[in-house]
């Protein structure tokens, strides 16, 4: 039996209809380097959406390879309540450091949803904690994402990836998200619902500016901003998830950099992915002293915060934290990326000769098709997926929209190529 067929037998693949597998089995990568993912053939792909979204510096990057060695040499794992290490304070230090002035604590958990969840029943204990038990239920927005865990999803839009699970989901206000609709009938929704409810709500959750799952959206800051100032006048936490967006990804280290920041002050941030240049699973939620505070007493008052992973602050994931912002540092890559942006808005243009509407935030991009073409049944998204990879790129579109999330680590030839085709593969499909 080769390696596909033993696939078949045992694994079963997340997001993936495995009866397709039987005709379309997954690629074995066999080593990446760089932006490039290599199959058993040696032949290339280049990873165009960052493996899931995580990839920063590019793939082996040697000196996080040489910081997990050196790791692992040291310390593999070890618990993290009773205990501590040197990788994971030092990363919390350059974290508070790297994020607004307010972040001042930081909570290590292994994934995005973790990150998110830590962050809702941290919400939820402190209003408890201030004679307010009833806020126990959450705004976040209608094509929202934040994971795949029950507490995610219930504050997740409901589409095709999760509707069954609704019996599953606790009640929270959706509010509108401004796409489609103008930024100011958005925020009218919102401020209705913290309006008429803001006695039994916790928190606001978003993603900042770009929100990946539910089709690639990018929204004005200004909604963020006035969202943010509605968040203060109605006294709910703001909890801003940058899981995504995080690690230099939109243009800036964080997306919330785009806006005023002097308006923008959430309560929480939600962080992962990128925090290991997405080589290991870490997570991370940064959090204020006003919350901090609330939930530091006595131990007999009952207040702790009873939530962990085995996982949690994993000694080599940390150190591959330090080492990632440490390359960030040392070669310059916000800077470095700011023309492989520029290149990538101009190379985008040639785009609208196909009629499909195109956005971009720093090394992100979406193509959207015209969905009125399109049926469930065509499979549309699978059929770009087939093509981009004969093309050598990795092209997993969500419903009608074809994007690149791309590593910062992208070579000004690197992209010329990928951008040529992708649009070869849009214009079959367009
Ligand atoms: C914005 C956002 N939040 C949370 C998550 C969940 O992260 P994970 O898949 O690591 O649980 C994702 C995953 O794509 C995401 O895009």
């Amino acid at each position: 039996m080769n390696l596909q067929e033993k696939d078949f037998k045992y694994v079963w693949h997340p997001y993936t209809q495995m009866k397709d597998c039987e005709t379309n089995p997954p690629l074995v990568i066999k080593r990446a380097e760089g932006a490039k993912l290599f199959d058993e053939e040696d032949n290339f792909y280049y990873d165009t959406i960052s493996s899931w979204w995580c990839n920063i510096h590019g793939h082996n990057h040697p000196k996080i390879v040489k910081a997990i060695n050196e790791q692992l040499k040291k310390l593999d794992h070890t618990l993290f309540a009773g205990f501590t290490h040197e990788p994971a304070i030092l990363l919390a230090e350059k974290l508070v450091e790297i994020t607004p002035p307010h972040f001042t604590k930081v909570f290590y958990s292994d994934n995005g949803s973790t990150a998110v969840e830590v962050a809702l029943k941290m919400s939820l204990q402190y209003w408890s904690f201030h004679d307010k038990p009833k806020r126990t239920k959450f705004v976040s927005l209608d094509y929202g994402y934040h994971g795949d865990t029950v507490g995610t999803m219930s504050v997740s839009g409901v589409d095709l990836f999760n509707e069954v699970f609704q019996p599953l989901f606790f009640d929270s206000f959706k509010a509108k998200t401004p796409y489609n609709i103008s930024v100011s009938e958005a925020l009218l929704d919102l401020e209705d619902i913290l309006k008429n409810h803001h006695d039994e709500l916790a928190a606001f959750i978003l993603e900042p500016l770009l929100m990946g799952a539910g089709g690639m959206i990018i929204y004005p800051k200004e909604y963020l901003e006035k969202a943010a100032e509605l968040c203060k006048q109605y006294n709910i936490h703001l909890i801003v998830d940058e899981v995504a967006t995080g690690f230099g990804r939109t243009g800036k280290m964080f997306a919330i950099e785009h806006c005023d920041q002097t308006i923008v002050q959430p309560d929480f941030i939600c962080i992962s992915k990128g925090v290991t240049s997405g080589t290991l699973p870490l997570a991370v939620t940064l959090t204020t002293d006003a919350i901090y505070e609330t939930f530091y007493d006595d131990y007999e008052n009952k207040k702790t915060f009873y939530h962990g992973h085995t996982y949690t602050a994993n000694p080599i994931a940390c150190a591959v934290g330090l080492a990632t912002l440490k390359i960030f540092k040392d070669e310059d890559v916000l800077n470095k990326i700011i023309p492989i942006t520029e290149q990538l808005a101009k190379g985008l243009e040639r785009f609208s000769d196909l009629g499909v509407a195109i956005r971009q935030l720093g090394m992100v991009a979406a193509i959207e098709l015209d969905c009125q073409k399109f049926s469930f049944k065509d499979r549309i998204g699978y059929h770009i997926y087939q093509a981009g990879l004969k093309e050598n790129i990795i092209l997993r579109p969500l419903g009608n929209v074809v994007y690149l999330y791309l590593p910062l680590c992208l070579t000004a030839d690197d992209l010329e190529f990928i951008l040529d085709k992708t649009y070869k593969v849009v214009k079959q499909y367009a």
